[in-house]
């Protein structure tokens, strides 16, 4: 890491799953981390943590619906550290169902949760990274938003836009020195199913079962993206069935999107989850 010699890292979400674990694997490497959580318990919590292991913490609270908190997450970041070298646009929710039956609201609750506040995030902090002359952004999406599942458009949408954000980004922020990385998981067993929302009970049950089947922790993904951004990767494509999927839409995107929809039709993703087919 030594494009970060000042090791400063703040990160949303943090006080659980993927914001937590990363935090961890800051702190091991010795980083001062600014733990960020709307829910000050959980984020109290990875704070002892980041002790524990080697890390300073700092925690702020900060919900990332409100614009003027990420400003303030900035300023105050600026006042007692001078500055931060990495941040992290973490925090985020979910929600499926198909497309139409999903409520209007929940709509609305998702885009602000995943792509505004990221886009809140990038705001509040493009013009402290850019009077610094250097800094890192990592956004995290997922792979949803490369892969299109069905009965999940709202979650996909937003991280297909974040995505999106991120590329735009890599290149108008290169002239300024500031590096950009977006990271697209698959699942991995974390606290996200606790907000999560859908109007029909075996979407939840679905997206249980597909939490369950994965070995992958969110310490194997924190440590994949601290990789990824040390050598100022693009996508961060965590696990391998997530490369396989990015793989097969980007080489052959008819393809994909037929045997995707083969699958679907035959009802062999509850198969794969032991659940009776019911779509
Ligand atoms: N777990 C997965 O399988 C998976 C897969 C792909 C992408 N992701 C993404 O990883 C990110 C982290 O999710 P996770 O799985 O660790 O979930 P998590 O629920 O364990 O952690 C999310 C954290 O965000 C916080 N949060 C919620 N609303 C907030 C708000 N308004 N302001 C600030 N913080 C808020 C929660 O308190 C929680 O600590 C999300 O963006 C999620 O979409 C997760």
């Amino acid at each position: 890491m030594k494009r970060f010699p000042k090791k400063r890292v703040v990160i949303t979400g943090a006080g659980s799953g993927l914001g937590r674990a990363m935090s961890i694997e800051f702190a091991k490497l010795g980083w001062h981390v600014c733990v960020s959580d709307i829910d000050m318990e959980r984020a109290k919590t990875t704070e002892t943590l980041v002790s524990q292991q080697g890390g300073t913490p700092l925690v702020i609270r900060c919900d990332v619906t409100q614009p003027e908190q990420l400003e303030s997450l900035a300023d105050s970041l600026k006042k007692q550290w001078g500055g931060v070298d990495i941040v992290i646009n973490n925090a985020g929710v979910a929600a499926a169902g198909y497309m139409e039956k999903i409520p209007l609201k929940t709509w609305d609750w998702i885009i602000t949760l995943n792509l505004k506040s990221v886009i809140y995030g990038c705001r509040a902090f493009i013009p402290l990274l850019e009077k610094q002359g250097e800094g890192h952004i990592v956004n995290v999406a997922s792979n949803a938003g490369i892969a299109s599942l069905p009965e999940m458009s709202c979650y996909n949408v937003t991280k297909a836009a974040v995505i999106s954000l991120s590329e735009t980004l890599k290149v108008e922020l290169n002239p300024k020195n500031i590096g950009v990385s977006v990271v697209a998981p698959t699942f991995f067993k974390t606290n996200l199913m606790d907000q999560f929302t859908s109007p029909d009970p075996r979407q939840r049950e679905m997206a249980n079962a597909f939490f369950d089947k994965s070995k992958v922790t969110s310490e194997d993904v924190a440590r994949h993206v601290i990789r990824a951004v040390k050598s100022n990767k693009l996508y961060v494509i965590t696990q391998t069935d997530g490369k396989f999927s990015w793989f097969c839409k980007r080489m052959t995107p008819e393809i994909y999107f037929k045997v995707l929809s083969w699958i679907y039709r035959h009802g062999l993703g509850e198969r794969y989850l032991g659940m009776p087919k019911t779509a």
